[in-house]
């Protein structure tokens, strides 16, 4: 079930039998010559949409904008400070579960916003730490390359030039949900270098055309195909999971 094509009514019928509810996440931001910039947050989105097809899950638009300065020296790049993205995600949360959600599952599309969704967790459990009361709703990050059987699949599939940004995995996911939208180029390096991250012009110079370690002309849409299937049973398994969790009295 999707929130967005849904009713008021209805969501208020699927919480009288699940109070969970899966928020995608990501970043809007350059994945190299042929990656599209969306890459990172319509990964999260095809597998949630997916899994909703088989799974009665309930699944939040996507918070597509997060942690991407360091990409800002490529057009179409669009970032949050952390700052910001800390306040978004804690007013995100307090207004599903407002509505009576108690789980709040964001599935997640950028190894970068890791850290900054940890800290909007920790700002919201403090708020009930600190007035020594219950939180009544609880968080859970996962990266969907952390699903079950997703990296051992994605290691088959590409045992080299798999890299860490513009990888052939996250391309071909979007290659298998848009095929009009597949690009090509010539990549020189064929493998892209690696390093580290800093900030954006610093980023720019290391790496030409924005790719890290990745080889993306191993992207094809059977692959992304393959992962997606892979990824949307590993959500339902991981979001039951989730939803079963008690709190202790
Ligand atoms: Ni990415």
């Amino acid at each position: 079930m999707l929130l967005h094509l849904s009713t008021w009514s209805e969501v208020e019928t699927f919480l009288t039998r699940s109070k969970t509810v899966v928020v995608p996440i990501g970043s809007n931001e350059q994945h190299g010559p042929t990656g599209l910039l969306g890459t990172d947050w319509l990964c999260p989105e095809i597998i949630a949409t997916e899994a909703q097809k088989s799974g009665d899950i309930l699944v939040a638009p996507t918070f597509n904008i997060g942690m991407a300065q360091h990409h800002l020296g490529f057009p179409g790049t669009i970032s949050l400070r952390p700052s910001t993205f800390i306040a978004a995600i804690g007013d995100w949360c307090r207004s599903l579960a407002g509505h009576g959600f108690e789980k709040i599952y964001f599935l997640n599309g950028h190894g970068g916003n890791v850290a900054t969704i940890e800290a909007a967790f920790s700002e919201l459990y403090a708020e009930a730490s600190f007035s020594g009361r219950r939180r009544g709703f609880s968080m859970k990050l996962k990266n969907w390359w952390e699903l079950k059987g997703v990296m051992a699949l994605a290691n088959r599939q590409f045992p080299v030039g798999h890299g860490s940004h513009a990888t052939p995995s996250e391309i071909a996911v979007t290659q298998w949900a848009y095929p009009d939208a597949i690009k090509t180029a010539n990549y020189a390096p064929q493998i892209a270098p690696t390093g580290p991250i800093r900030e954006a012009l610093d980023f720019r110079a290391r790496y030409a055309d924005g790719r890290m370690g990745s080889d993306p002309a191993l992207a094809t849409p059977e692959k992304g195909g393959e992962l997606v299937k892979m990824a949307a049973e590993g959500l339902l398994l991981d979001v039951a999971d989730f939803s079963a969790e008690v709190a202790p009295a």
